[in-house]
């Protein structure tokens, strides 16, 4: 092969792997948009600080909303989902640690260590594949949790990585309830 041919060959290879970034990145761009119309009343502005009303959030069912220009997941949990969190164990898990904003750093990816209430029932985590940043799908993937379509990271229902190329759980950010149907965000 020429000089000439090998530079044409691998000038072909760098457009087709230019292409298929851009593409693994327009497929994120459009999930998006996709979730937040789904979510019109969670419809809020990215601010440091925010408040979410979740009165209104059936068991089973989530709200995202952009915070700090990403999207936040807020999902109620059911008992179900609960009890296949918890049934998990620690070792089981690709990322053991916490990367809760509530926690201090070494706490463990227990999943009594990831939600808002003792109970269990509300998980509140940054919507944002720990891959290259696509947004995850709720109810879906090999684990009933969340699933990133954009190279196939499957998250449990607390959120955790159990398969797939994401390196880390989704983190969680610092929240809280202020009241009972008030959540707090940073
Ligand atoms: S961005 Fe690659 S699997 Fe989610």
């Amino acid at each position: 092969m020429s000089n000439a041919e090998d530079h044409e060959g691998t000038r072909r290879d760098f457009l087709y792997y230019a292409t298929a970034g851009t593409g693994a990145v327009a497929v994120g761009a459009a999930v998006w948009p996709l979730a937040n119309q789904m979510n019109p009343s969670a419809d809020v502005l990215a601010l440091s600080s925010i408040r979410v009303d979740v009165g209104d959030l059936e068991a089973g069912s989530q709200l995202t909303v952009k915070w700090l220009g990403k999207p936040v997941f807020i999902r109620r949990r059911t008992a179900e989902e609960i009890e296949a969190a918890r049934a998990v164990e620690l070792s089981d898990l690709p990322d053991q640690g916490a990367e809760n904003g509530n926690l201090p750093a070494g706490a463990s990816a227990d999943d009594a260590n990831r939600t808002l209430d003792e109970a269990g029932e509300w998980l509140v985590m940054m919507g944002v594949c720990t891959h290259l940043g696509c947004v995850p799908l709720g109810d879906a993937g090999d684990f009933g949790g969340w699933f990133c379509p954009c190279h196939g990271s499957h998250y449990d229902t607390a959120g955790r990585i159990r398969k797939g190329p994401a390196p880390t759980n989704l983190p969680v950010p610092v929240a809280e309830f202020v009241n009972d149907t008030t959540i707090k965000l940073g």
